[in-house]
């Protein structure tokens, strides 16, 4: 396929760092992708979620067709124009999210029928229609559909999700066609059992992908289960194509990952607690509701570059949220976003270096260490 390809520029243990390159940008890998759910990351504007280094963001099918709806978003030119947002997109295909958020679902083989969680009416998701939704919304990294059992589950009833899941595969692969510049990642399944993983990567390999994708994984096993899983899993992939882990996680999660030869990530985590007071710094994670910054005078993070770090100080943090004020929200994601870029550059360095268990060490030593 033309127009998208992945190069490894360095590798250090398993851990990688390269490039993809897409018409609408390069991503640099290891790379975090900010949530854009709803046409936006919540409490930022595009060109600031840029500026704290991502090359990419996240969408998701579900709510896009929900609304403002897919054939709305088409006419308006696509969702890069919708939003603003000119860098590469990735959309999730729904699968997932329908079976977290939607009401009322029944899955068959065709797909999933289920009510909105907005206002109740019907929809149906088959692979056909989330290639197509996804085709409309105008991504550049489209995601098969697939589908993901809670974990923990019974073993014979994570192998029956995971072979629907490669069924579906074969026919996001048909439906989606060839589209020069669009690339289609597989989504291995299989949860916890090293053999349905292994049958999943080779389901998937066999159909063909640009990327692929670890799904099944953050769904309530906890980190110590996913890192076992993760010593495996990403190794039955192709070296040669990015490896995504979807849905993770806290900063350690993620350095875990990476270590384990995982390319792209996504998570709510760094917006989300954002809106909740919740702040990722080096020395691990601050609530800045807590009365003992009512009259701290010094920044977050004084290593720190973003706009809530350089201008602002503890005191004001507090007081603005406990105010709740709309501009906590906006200073403490771009602070968290910030974070988790610059930790992905940090790593993305380290491993071009060769020096990435020693980066590791100090990542676990400044936590170690406390807030100041
Ligand atoms: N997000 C987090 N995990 C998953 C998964 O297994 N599949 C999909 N489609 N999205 C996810
Ligand atoms: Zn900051």
């Amino acid at each position: 396929m033309t127009g998208f390809s992945f190069s490894l520029s360095a590798t250090d243990g398993k851990a990688r760092t390269g490039a993809i390159t897409t018409l609408r940008g390069t991503i640099r890998t290891p790379a975090f992708m900010p949530v854009g759910t709803a046409a936006t990351v919540k409490a930022m504007l595009p060109e600031s979620v840029a500026a704290t280094g991502a090359d990419i963001l996240l969408g998701n099918t579900y709510h896009l067709m929900l609304r403002p709806g897919a054939e709305r978003v088409d006419r308006l030119g696509g969702l890069h124009e919708f939003m603003n947002w000119s860098k590469p997109i990735l959309t999730d295909s729904g699968g997932f999210q329908v079976m977290s958020l939607a009401g009322l679902r029944k899955l068959t083989e065709e797909g999933v029928a289920f009510k909105s969680h907005i206002d109740g009416s019907r929809h149906m998701l088959t692979p056909e229609r989330s290639m197509e939704i996804q085709r409309l919304l105008g991504s550049d990294i489209v995601m098969c559909f697939d589908e993901c059992p809670a974990l923990p589950a019974e073993e014979k009833a994570v192998a029956e999700s995971m072979r629907l899941s490669m069924r579906w595969a074969q026919r996001s692969r048909d439906a989606f066609g060839d589209r020069p510049g669009h690339a289609l990642f597989g989504i291995q399944q299989g949860g916890v059992t090293r053999d349905l993983r292994a049958e999943s990567a080779e389901a998937l390999q066999e159909i063909g992908f640009d990327g692929y994708a670890v799904g099944g994984l953050a769904v309530g096993e906890g980190q110590e289960i996913m890192f076992d899983v993760l010593d495996f899993a990403p190794d039955m992939l192709p070296v040669d194509k990015p490896r995504y882990l979807m849905g993770v996680g806290k900063p350690d999660d993620i350095v875990g990952a990476v270590k384990r030869g995982i390319d792209m990530m996504d998570c709510v985590l760094p917006s989300r607690s954002g809106r909740t007071g919740q702040v990722f710094t080096r020395r691990g994670v601050v609530n800045i509701k807590n009365a003992r910054h009512a009259d701290d005078p010094r920044p977050l993070d004084e290593g720190c570059s973003c706009p809530a770090c350089r201008g602002y100080s503890r005191a004001y943090l507090h007081h603005v949220f406990r105010a709740q004020e709309m501009i906590s929200g906006m200073l403490l994601t771009w602070h968290n976003l910030q974070y988790y870029q610059d930790l992905m550059a940090g790593m993305r360095e380290a491993i071009a270096a060769g020096t990435f268990c020693d980066w590791e060490n100090q990542f676990h030593a400044d936590r170690a260490l406390g807030d100041i």
